[in-house]
């Protein structure tokens, strides 16, 4: 019997990054993609490359089913930012009809999509391995401290239950995704970025500058995680990292590579969750305050590094940042108005 892997979000950088992955080294595989709209420019010009494009949607348990038909390895993540932009949230919140912060009720939409994953993914007799894109648990591994970082436990609520659930029980394993290293080029505004009078970049985050971020560079990185999650035991947590490095030495690569001044700022938790009606601010606070205090997997001893699954003879090729730096388009980046 052929190999078939079918990737969930084939249109986004996770999906794309893991097609594109197994076109490459593994031939054999049939390759499936799913996406709401498959006669989108993406989904089409996918399809041209020779994946074969079904409609799904995390919403929509049967349409996952029919998708992950005779599958023999199945790819799926959430996009968290997507459910606010979709579900009307954001304007219920601003009109006082839901109480903020937006993040809890995201979480309960995203956590029922991977639920969804998981149930389907339990009817498919052919299936060999379900990978999930996982966070940490923070509100468990911080004791309760932080309970607000919802974009980060909603995915580890999703690994627990297709962890815990029998029919996945030989089948699920798990990439704890790092810092995506296209955050500040693709969405500059949302890490912090802005220009001082004199034209220096300012990044300004409730963040030590020396804390340890696992770095991940997804197009190049995500599928060999995968990959090899196809190949470990099942039960594998392991950390999507391609290159540890604090923040502010992250920049200064960065800063030195685009020929332009710019200095990394630690702001407290306070200035951070300023002016926050959503409560979003203090979802991401939370976020980076938990990373510095307890780690980015919170110590979590059953997430394993990528060196850990070499060692076992799985090859994990990773990518370095400053070939990411090198070859990204940094014009959003270098757009970043000065405030005044
Ligand atoms: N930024 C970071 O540093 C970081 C770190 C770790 C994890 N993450 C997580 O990574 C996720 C985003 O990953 P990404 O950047 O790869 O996503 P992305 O590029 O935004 O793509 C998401 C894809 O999912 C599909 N999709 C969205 N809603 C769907 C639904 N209801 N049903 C089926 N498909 C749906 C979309 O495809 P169609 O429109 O074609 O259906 C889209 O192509 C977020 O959840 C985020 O929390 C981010």
């Amino acid at each position: 019997m052929s190999n078939v892997l079918v990737v969930i979000g084939a249109t986004g950088n996770q999906g794309r990054a893991v097609l594109t992955y197994f076109q490459q080294y593994e031939p054999s595989y049939k390759l499936r993609g799913t996406s709401r709209n498959p006669s989108s420019d993406a989904a089409i010009a996918l399809a041209k490359s020779g994946i074969e494009i079904v409609k799904a949607d995390l919403n929509d348990l049967d349409s996952l089913k029919h998708a992950f038909k005779d599958a023999t390895v199945i790819f799926a993540y959430t996009a968290g930012s997507e459910i606010l932009q979709s579900s009307n949230l954001i304007p219920k919140v601003m009109s006082g009809e839901l109480k903020p912060p937006v993040g809890q009720y995201a979480y309960e939409i995203e956590v029922q999509q991977g639920k969804n994953v998981a149930d389907a993914a339990a009817t498919i007799p052919t299936l060999h391995r379900l990978v999930w894109s996982s966070l940490t648990d923070v509100r468990g591994r911080s004791g309760g401290k932080y309970v607000q970082a919802y974009h980060l436990d909603s995915k580890y609520t999703v690994w627990q239950y297709m962890r815990d659930l029998p029919a996945l029980k030989d089948k699920a394993s798990a990439v704890l995704m790092g810092g995506f290293m296209d955050n500040l080029a693709n969405t500059p505004q949302q890490w912090g970025i802005s220009r001082q009078t004199n034209g220096d970049f300012l990044v300004s985050l409730p963040l030590q500058k020396d804390c340890p971020i696992p770095w991940v560079d997804v197009e190049r990185d995500t599928g060999a995680f995968v990959h090899a999650l196809t190949k470990a035991s099942p039960g594998t947590h392991v950390l999507g990292v391609s290159e540890w490095l604090g923040t502010g030495k992250y920049l200064e690569l960065l800063f030195d590579h685009l020929g332009v001044k710019g200095r990394f700022e630690d702001i407290s938790f306070e200035a951070a969750v300023q002016n926050d009606p959503l409560g979003l601010k203090l979802q991401f606070a939370e976020g980076f305050r938990f990373a510095e205090e307890f780690g980015y997997t919170g110590g979590d001893p059953e997430v394993v590094s990528p060196d850990d699954l070499e060692k076992q003879g799985f090859s994990i090729p990773r990518s370095k940042i400053i070939h990411h730096i090198k070859r990204t388009d940094w014009s959003k980046f270098l757009g970043t108005k000065s405030a005044a």
